[in-house]
């Protein structure tokens, strides 16, 4: 979802006021009290127009988290809360899409964390710029580079555990993309002192302490060095451990820092080689020597650290022990030694250290610079980042805040003139009348200390220089000559007698009217510092050490490039490069951010206010206030100012139509606003005083509380009309659905009861109409009994009258009828008692005859000859009777159904006898034969065309014509013939052709054989010598074997009046030419089906198998 843009400002949720330009009045109290009531609801940061102040809030506070970074990024500078990241965030924006090269300039006291501002300012850079390998290798360098120069640069002092000890300032370089491709670092005057000489409750370097704590045992003997912190000068023990540091842990971090930058192994060798000489280098000790010619001397007292230290270094014992005994002076061609007395022996040591380590802390820089330069030749935007202190002033100032208070002269200078300049340009853009500006120039200051002819710093130089007895004394007499009419230059011995009296201001000492306060220097150490020697002989032994580091630390102790000029001096050096730092800062645009400490204890919740308001001094932050506010305290777009006000007035609520200056003006004149209170740019409104945007900021306050009741008014009756609504419809809808609910269930319960009632009344009725047909059906059966009993009583009685009757009647005939015999008997007894028997029984018989036959007459079975049935026998006597009835009455009906056959049908009857006679009870192929009526004539030859010939061949008629099947006599196979028989002859022709093969004259024919079984296979035998037997006996089969071998019998007996014998065996001979062969008929399978084969089997034996 895309985040929803909303448009805040700074003066949104304010605490005090979150930009001091619109406090109101603006005094040092109102000032102090705006920042402590911040800083008590931990806003730490607050804006002077577009500078950002900062205060340590010596605690770790969740504004710096990547939610912060992404808030912060691409929003308007005064959209937000103030916020470090804000300025971070406008000045990489500049740098990116407008091309301008940005500086952020961090200034404030020690430990009022600037160097902690310069890491967030890196870090949210890095953070917002471009991703990639390559560009977080570049980024990482860069980051990296700090934990080193840390180590190297960093001290703890009772101001701050981690205070940097030098000025940096870093340009990190960006591609036209805003990819960062690579940095450079300057380093500022790094306070070398420390280095043999530490201040109570203050350590040296971190460096000496790491490499003591965090080096392993090995590469501590490598470098000769002992593990007990006690065992160097140069170390202080009151602070050796610093609480919430591990200096093993950094030791650590510091390595692989190195490492990431890009330090080979043995450079980092080498560097902790040199830092381990210089702590070694403390060690040595001296103890005066007799005196030689009238000379002090010295000498070193052990000369075991001083071997090693050669050692360590490759430096040839003898020279160095020799550069701490004379120091050669040369002049012109001469060259004058002389020899060094103790202290002169330990200010050589001294300096001989502080020189290698600083010497060293400069490599360290150009090296890294190395390591993190651009590789591209390609246009640059920069964005400097410069850490450096801001001023001090302590009880005791020395050369070095001199310095240091030079360098923030000249930073707020440059301040003024930028910011000035942005305003007049800013006036001009927006085509404001510019009005003049009162404010403090601190040029003249400037001038005082640098100034070629009259300024301090050249003064030091004129007397570093100056040949014979030149002491810090005299410097100081020099400058009350010279600076005595200087406004700002205050000294007790000046020729001004201003401050004769003034005994706050000691002779020792001279006073600068700073623009952020009076400092007061001490004079002593200021030659000294600024000729910062070392003599030639520690040079040039050290550039002969076997070792490349520190012989390239010493560049001028090469004989060959011996210059007799004076090196430039500390002063003249530090102007050189302020200038070039303030040449540089001058082509960039200028982002600053002010830092404060808000006590001395390094604690949190704290705010010293006399602590804060000696820094609000001193870095002349009310000054700031003032330059910003010389003309308009505001100044805001026109869109941006409608956008906020529009709520204040009718015509611009909610929406302006025209151009956004228009609404302004309206805006402006319905508010009453009074001219002189602002002026219109081009692009933006300017205010004149804070009040008028506080007026306008209340107003708009209590606008947005109406607003905001109206809108809640509004939104409340919406919601609850919208609930109301809601409900209504609800209930409307529940209402349906409840109605729905009871209709449905009344309807059920009436459609239910209906139903009962329904099924009762039914049933009722039902129950009813049943009783009545119940009734009906009583009464009728009732009807029916009682009718019934009334019929059987009815017909009991007639029964029984009727049975009387009959009785009576029967009793009369028996009566009668025994009157009757007894009368007959009585009459006819004369002549019954000889014949009645005999007549009685005859009589009888008679009737008994006539019943018989009557009855038979009624029983006779049906007229069919094969009809079995007949009437039981009546009587047994009559039994040999009923059987010759029987019979008769079957040769009766026998006759009768003969009678009907006309002669052909009597014919094939006679047939048919004949061969029941024959084969009935001898064939088992015979009674498949009775129902088949013999035809005789199957081929009809003389119809069919094909057998012409044939018919043509035979005169004689013909009885049988029947295709057979001829077996052949050699092997039993079958061939088709016309098997014809006439009167006379059994004829045989082709099936085919109708050609007679063979004609046997019925008198030839012997014999017919056959099996008893159900095959149609039959010989037939032929008389011997006979011309038709010459081939020998025939074998047929055919279908019709029964009727062929009738009619073959029935024809030979009529002819030859002989009976044809036919033989019924399974097993016969028959003559084939000269063989006399056994047809045998077996069981066979039933491979073939019903058919049966015939097969010769040898000469022998000819096998048919019946199935
Ligand atoms: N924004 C911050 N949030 C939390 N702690 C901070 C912040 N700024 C500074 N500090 C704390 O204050 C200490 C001192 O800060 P820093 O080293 O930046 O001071 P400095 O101004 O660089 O001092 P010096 O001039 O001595 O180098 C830090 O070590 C840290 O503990
Ligand atoms: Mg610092």
């Amino acid at each position: 979802m895309a985040k929803m843009e909303v448009k805040t400002s700074l003066l949104d949720n304010m605490i005090g006021v979150g930009d001091m330009v619109l406090l109101e009045p603006l005094s040092e109290d109102s000032f102090i009290n705006n920042l402590k009531k911040r800083f008590d609801h931990s806003e730490i940061y607050t804006y002077i127009g577009s500078v950002v102040v900062s205060i340590n809030p010596y605690r770790s506070l969740p504004i710096y988290s990547p939610e912060k970074v992404e808030e912060y990024r691409n929003r308007n500078f005064y959209e937000l809360s103030p916020h470090i990241f804000a300025l971070s965030d406008e000045a990489y924006r500049s740098l990116r899409d407008q091309d301008k090269d940005q500086c952020i300039l961090i200034t404030g006291e020690s430990g009022a964390g600037k160097t902690e501002a310069s890491k967030l300012v890196m870090s949210y850079v890095a953070a917002v710029c471009g991703k990639g390998a390559e560009v977080n290798q570049v980024k990482e360098q860069l980051l990296q580079s700090n934990p080193v120069l840390e180590a190297f640069g960093n001290a703890k002092t009772v101001r701050n555990d981690n205070s940097s000890r030098f000025g940096k300032y870093m340009d990190i370089e960006f591609d036209f993309k805003g990819d960062p491709l690579g940095g450079v670092i300057s380093n500022y005057l790094l306070e070398k002192s420390r280095v043999v000489k530490q201040p109570r409750g203050e350590r040296n370097f971190h460096i000496f302490y790491q490499i003591l704590s965090g080096a392993s045992d090995d590469l501590l003997n490598k470098l000769k060095l002992e593990r007990d912190f006690s065992r160097y000068n140069y170390l202080s023990l009151d602070s050796a451990r610093v609480n919430g540091v591990d200096d093993a842990m950094n030791f650590r971090t510091v390595r692989n820092a190195m490492q990431i930058v890009g330090f080979m192994d043995h450079e980092t060798q080498s560097i902790l080689e040199v830092v381990a000489a210089v702590l070694k280098l403390g060690n040595i000790e001296f103890k005066p020597e007799s005196r030689v010619n009238g000379l002090d001397e010295s000498k070193i007292k052990d000369k075991n650290e001083l071997k090693e230290i050669c050692e360590l270094t490759g430096i040839d014992q003898s020279v160095l022990e020799r550069a701490f005994s004379f120091r050669t002076v040369e002049a012109k061609q001469e060259k004058v030694s002389t020899t060094l007395n103790v202290a002169q022996a330990y200010y050589a040591r001294d300096a001989l250290a502080k020189n290698l380590y600083s010497r060293l802390f400069s490599w360290l820089v150009t090296r890294i610079n190395e390591s993190i330069k651009a590789q591209t030749k390609v246009r640059k935007k920069v964005m400097g980042v410069l850490d450096i202190y801001g001023f001090e002033i302590f009880e005791d100032n020395s050369f070095e805040q001199f310095i240091i208070n030079y360098c923030n002269e000249k930073l707020q200078q440059i301040f003024i003139e930028l910011t000035l300049k942005e305003e007049q340009e800013e006036y001009i853009r927006e085509d404001i009348e510019w009005t003049h500006i009162e404010y403090f120039n601190n040029a003249i200051i400037c001038d005082l200390i640098e100034n070629n002819q009259t300024g301090i710093l050249a003064m030091l130089d004129e007397e570093c220089l100056r040949p014979g007895t030149v002491t810090d004394d005299t410097f100081l007499e020099k400058l009350n000559q010279i600076c005595a009419t200087h406004q700002h230059f205050e000294s007790r011995m000046s020729k001004c007698s201003r401050f004769l009296n003034d005994t706050s201001l000691p002779h020792s000492c001279f006073r600068i009217q700073h623009y952020a306060g009076k400092v007061m220097y001490q004079v002593e150490g200021f030659v000294d510092k600024n000729n910062d020697l070392l003599y030639r002989d520690l040079s040039q032994a050290m550039w002969k050490a076997n070792h490349s580091l520190i012989k390239a630390l010493f560049p001028e102790g090469n004989p060959a490039k011996i210059n007799l000029k004076r090196p430039p001096t500390a002063g003249s050096q530090f102007k050189a490069s302020v200038s070039t730092l303030m040449k540089n800062l001058q082509t960039k645009n200028p982002n600053y951010i002010r830092c404060i400490k808000p006590n001395d204890k390094k604690a949190a919740h704290i705010f010293n206010e006399a602590l804060v308001c000696h820094q609000v001094r001193y870095l002349g932050l009310l000054e700031n206030v003032r330059v910003r506010r010389a003309g308009y305290a505001f100044r805001q777009p026109y869109e941006l100012c409608l956008e906020r006000y529009k709520m204040l007035c009718k015509q611009t609520w909610p929406h302006w139509r025209g151009p956004a200056r228009a609404g302004v003006e309206v805006l402006f004149n319905e508010l009453e606003i009074p001219e002189e209170e602002y002026s219109f740019g081009r692009s933006k409104i300017f205010i004149r005083n804070p009040r008028t945007l506080f007026k306008l900021e209340d107003l708009r306050k209590q606008r947005l509380e109406d607003l905001a009741t109206l809108i809640q008014k509004i939104y409340r009756g919406w919601k609850c009309r919208t609930h109301f609504l809601l409900m209504k419809r609800s209930q409307i809808v529940i209402a349906s659905w409840y109605r729905r609910y009871a209709q449905q269930k009344k309807y059920q319960r009436i459609k239910s009861s209906a139903i009962v009632v329904q099924s009762y009344i039914r049933g009722w009725k039902a129950r009813k109409l049943l009783r009545e047909l119940k009734h009906q059906k009583r009464c009728k059966e009732a009807a029916t009994t009682i009718a019934a009993y009334w019929h059987g009583t009815q017909a009991r009685r007639e029964l029984k009258r009727l049975k009387d009757e009959a009785r009576r009647k029967h009793a009369v005939a028996v009566i009668w009828a025994y009157w009757l015999g007894l009368k007959v008997r009585r009459e006819y007894r004369k002549f019954f008692r000889a014949n009645a028997g005999r007549k009685i029984y005859e009589f009888t018989l008679q009737k008994i005859m006539q019943k018989y036959f009557l009855e038979m007459k009624n029983k006779m079975p049906s007229l069919s000859p094969i009809d079995k049935n007949w009437p039981a026998r009546p009587y047994l006597f009559l039994d040999s009777t009923h059987k010759e009835l029987k019979r008769i009455f079957h040769l009766w009906r026998c006759k009768k159904y003969r009678d009907q056959f006309t002669d052909q049908q009597k014919l094939v009857y006679e047939e048919k006898l004949e061969a029941s006679e024959l084969f009935k009870d001898k064939k088992a192929l015979y009674p498949a034969s009775v129902g088949q009526p013999f035809q005789g004539a199957y081929l009809e030859i003389s119809k069919n065309p094909k057998y012409k010939r044939l018919k043509d061949a035979v005169e004689e008629k013909i009885i049988i014509a029947e295709v057979v099947n001829k077996i052949n006599r050699a092997n039993g196979k079958c061939a088709s013939r016309i098997f014809l028989l006439t009167k006379n002859n059994v004829l045989l022709a082709d099936q085919k052709s109708g050609h007679i093969k063979s004609e046997v004259p019925l008198g030839d024919v012997t014999k017919v054989s056959m099996s008893s079984q159900n095959d149609g296979f039959f010989a037939v035998h032929l008389k011997e010598g006979s011309g038709a037997a010459g081939k020998g006996d025939f074998l047929f089969s055919s279908d019709h074997l029964i009727e062929m071998a009738t009619k073959l019998y029935r024809t030979t007996l009529s002819q030859t009046k002989q009976k044809l014998s036919i033989e019924i065996s399974d097993e016969f001979l028959v003559q084939f030419r000269q063989d006399k062969v056994c047809v045998k008929f077996i069981q066979g399978n039933q491979k073939n089906g019903n058919i049966p084969t015939c097969k010769r089997k040898n000469n022998r034996l000819l096998e048919v198998a019946v199935p």
